[in-house]
């Protein structure tokens, strides 16, 4: 299951930058990820994982453990375990993990999340899991990487190699394989139907093309990058499958512009962060399935009552173009819709770092892969 690196392919061919690349080389990305591993008519995936039925029968959580956009992924694959695998899941910064894991710690599976598979603080934060007692799983895209031989099993997202600091393309090959996981663990504990998991399986299928969509659309995006691109900052908002989505998009959009940006789970806006809303801090929200749009478009009222322009990344479960300034049509795609819409995100933040001049795959003070604690 494993799928060679061509170094020709890691050449900006054309691009400005391997971020912007990286960015258009999803719908490919998303391909590998799920090639051979669906079997829709079956509702079945088959991800040669060694995790027996009888293990995962008696599975009592799962926790996964990674840092900035590869913990955004956990995020997301924990509210999909909890929903279809019907386990208690959670996502936690690999910084600061401590394993909590009851009475029989083999009944916790540690899930690492990992592009590189070398990041310190996931490593260290596996050990102590390791340690503990718990099954451990990779998620990674790099092959004989060293968290590759500290776990249990490993699942390669097969993304092909990233340059760009920023990742991208690593991020949506992640979710896309978690959420196979998600359909594999789900199915031997008998918590899905195989109608539900064709519809999951159906919607990964579909993932490539709806990603494309959006790339599409990329001239719409830089023109609403350079009309806002000035703004004193940018908040991101979702909820529910949105809410990493908005971390994510926030996360890339510092990372590469160096402005302030931050994402909230659209409820905790009245909690605090709204204080510091004006007409200058443009507000991209999450409006789709799986992120409970109707219910954040009260949160975008919010916004928009004390004059801040408000993008909406919107399928047609809302009426979006009736409450935001601009609409970014993603298509429907079910539980994957807010992962499309991250795509408008990716090209949002690109196109206003570019404006400004930035280093955009090398920003100041990253680095692609942080080896120390
Ligand atoms: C660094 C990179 C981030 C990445 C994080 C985790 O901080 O700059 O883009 O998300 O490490 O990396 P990993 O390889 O563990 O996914």
């Amino acid at each position: 299951q494993e799928v060679d690196w061509d170094p020709e392919a890691a050449e900006k061919g054309g691009y400005e930058h391997y971020m912007l690349k990286e960015i258009h080389e999803q719908p490919t990305a998303l391909r590998q990820a799920i090639s051979g591993r669906i079997d829709e008519m079956k509702g079945q995936v088959d991800l040669e994982l060694d995790l027996p039925a009888e293990y995962l029968n008696s599975l009592e959580e799962v926790q996964f453990i990674a840092c900035g956009t590869s913990y955004h992924a956990g995020l997301y694959a924990a509210k999909l375990f909890e929903e279809y695998a019907d386990v208690r899941a959670s996502a936690e910064i690999a910084s600061e993990y401590e394993f909590t894991g009851g009475r029989d710690p083999w009944r916790t599976l540690v899930v690492a999340v990992t592009q590189s598979g070398e990041t310190a603080d996931t490593l260290s934060a596996l050990k102590r899991a390791k340690r503990a007692g718990a099954r451990t799983l990779a998620v990674t895209n790099t092959l004989g990487s060293t968290v590759t031989r500290e776990v249990d099993d490993t699942v390669f997202i097969r993304a092909g190699p990233e340059i760009g600091v920023a990742a991208t393309k690593t991020f949506c090959s992640q979710v896309a394989t978690l959420a196979l996981v998600a359909v594999h663990v789900s199915r031997k504990r008998g918590t899905i139907s195989s109608a539900e998991a064709q519809e999951l399986l159906s919607d990964l299928r579909g993932l490539p093309g709806a990603v494309q969509q959006v790339l599409d659309a990329e001239g719409q995006v830089r023109l609403a990058a350079e009309e806002h691109g000035d703004g004193d900052a940018f908040f991101f908002i979702g909820r529910r499958l949105g809410a990493p989505v908005a971390l994510e998009g926030a996360l890339k959009l510092k990372e590469i512009s160096y402005d302030h940006a931050e994402g909230f789970p659209a409820g905790e806006l009245k909690h605090g962060p709204l204080a510091l809303v004006t007409s200058e801090t443009p507000v991209l929200a999450v409006l789709t399935e799986g992120a409970k749009a109707r219910e954040t478009l009260n949160n975008v009222k919010e916004v928009e009552s004390r004059g801040a322009p408000v993008i909406g990344c919107a399928s047609d479960v809302v009426d979006a173009e009736k409450f935001v300034d601009k609409v970014f049509t993603v298509p429907e795609l079910g539980e994957l819709e807010p992962l499309v819409a991250n795509v408008y995100f990716q090209l949002f933040s690109y196109y206003v770092a570019n404006q400004k001049g930035r280093s955009i795959d090398k920003p100041r003070n990253l680095a692609k892969s942080v080896t120390v604690e």
